[in-house]
């Protein structure tokens, strides 16, 4: 990339990494930033842009379909996909969006990108043919937590996500969303100096060096070396005292009865996290919804085998699919006969048995918990 790249130019740099080769946004942004020689307001604009225009690319597509008659080159589509975004959502004036768009496309498709521009910043759109178009999610995606938490929490949890996500940093430096750090606290709540949590799904180590920051003694594995070595580094950097296993939870290498508590922060769907993952909500589809339930019932059953009598075992979910919820929660009880440890405090909804924040109730991550009374 030359020198001295325009923040929309790199940003369309980004955006074909992530339309062409399936770049995971956050990645190929940081590294492409990190490259760059922007100053942090340009790199701010360039993170919103991309980040803005891979979650609205359905509402994008839709409103520059109105007014495309042919294909158009796939370079195109994404010059004039980032123009919309900044015309319809970005709050940039059209007629800087679009004289700084159409500058930045290659000479064959200025004409075009201008035209179709102009025309969009002139007709506003009013009426959109679905929400799951207007608030660009598929439309499975839209059915499924319509049908998982009702209509009203759907819409308003489609919308808090299409925000950019808050940056949240914990007393001692580490940025961490406030949902994830509740449910750390809940996991250590009550426990005493000396107690033992393990938390089985550890990476990047959020929740574990919270919960190793006070006076339990805390272990941490996850599945991926590669991962275990995030947690490494971050328990590092804070100071903190966390012995680290890899392995797999399913089989995990430890005594039966082994802890007081373990927390199962299972790998799950993600649909809490879709603002702090903008390109996630294209990714994810039902069937690994599936494949990932039948872990984290694994998870969970070979969790409650570590567990000594008297403690507790938590399973927490940045998703709130029904499937991976309350309905996982209910066949693990039934198959292993455990208690719900019962309701939570405040500001969590009742979810069943357990609880749920959604992204709209503190501006967060949406999480779901259930903790389980081990005999
Ligand atoms: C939701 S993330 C954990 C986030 C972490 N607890 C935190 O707060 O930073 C889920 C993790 O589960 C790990 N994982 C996936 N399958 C696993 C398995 N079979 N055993 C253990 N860890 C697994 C993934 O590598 C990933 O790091």
């Amino acid at each position: 990339m030359a020198e001295g790249a325009s923040p929309r130019r790199i940003a369309v740099k980004v955006l074909e990494r992530i339309e062409n080769d399936g770049a995971f946004a956050n990645l190929v942004l940081n590294a492409t930033l990190e490259k760059s020689k922007l100053d942090s307001r340009d790199r701010a604009f360039v993170t919103e842009m991309v980040y803005g225009t891979t979650r609205m690319r359905r509402a994008c597509d839709y409103t520059l379909d109105r007014f495309l008659h042919d294909e158009i080159e796939p370079l195109a589509r994404i010059i004039l996909r980032l123009g919309v975004w900044q015309i319809i959502f970005g709050g940039v004036p059209a007629h800087a969006a679009v004289s700084a768009t159409v500058e930045i496309a290659p000479r064959r498709f200025r004409g075009l990108c201008n035209a179709v521009l102009r025309r969009i910043s002139e007709n506003p759109l009013t009426d959109w043919p679905s929400e799951a178009i207007e608030l660009s999610y598929p439309d499975w995606l839209m059915v499924q937590l319509e049908s998982d938490i009702g209509k009203q929490n759907a819409l308003e949890m489609a919308k808090t996500m299409n925000e950019p996500a808050l940056a949240v940093t914990r007393k001692d430096g580490y940025h961490q969303d406030l949902s994830s750090q509740m449910v750390a606290e809940l996991a250590i709540n009550g426990m005493r100096a000396g107690d033992s949590i393990l938390d089985l799904c550890s990476a990047p180590g959020g929740k574990a060096t919270l919960m190793a920051s006070g006076e339990v003694w805390t272990v941490a594995t996850d599945i991926r070396e590669s991962r275990i070595g995030l947690v490494a580094n971050n328990a590092e950097q804070l100071n903190i005292d966390l012995p680290l296993v890899v392995s797999d939870g399913c089989y995990p290498p430890f005594k039966p009865k082994a802890f007081n508590r373990v927390l199962v922060d299972a790998p799950c769907s993600g649909l809490g996290v879709l603002r702090r993952r903008a390109d996630a909500r294209w990714r994810i589809t039902k069937e690994e919804i599936e494949r990932l339930v039948l872990l984290q019932e694994e998870l969970l059953l070979a969790a409650l085998n570590l567990v000594a009598p008297g403690g507790q075992l938590i399973y927490s979910v940045c998703t709130v699919t029904s499937a991976e919820t309350i309905e996982l929660d209910e066949r693990f009880r039934k198959k292993t006969g455990v208690q719900s440890c019962g309701p939570l405090p405040d500001p969590w909804r009742v979810h069943g048995e357990g609880g749920m924040i959604l992204p709209q109730d503190l501006n967060s991550e949406g999480m779901a918990i259930f903790r389980y009374q081990v005999e």
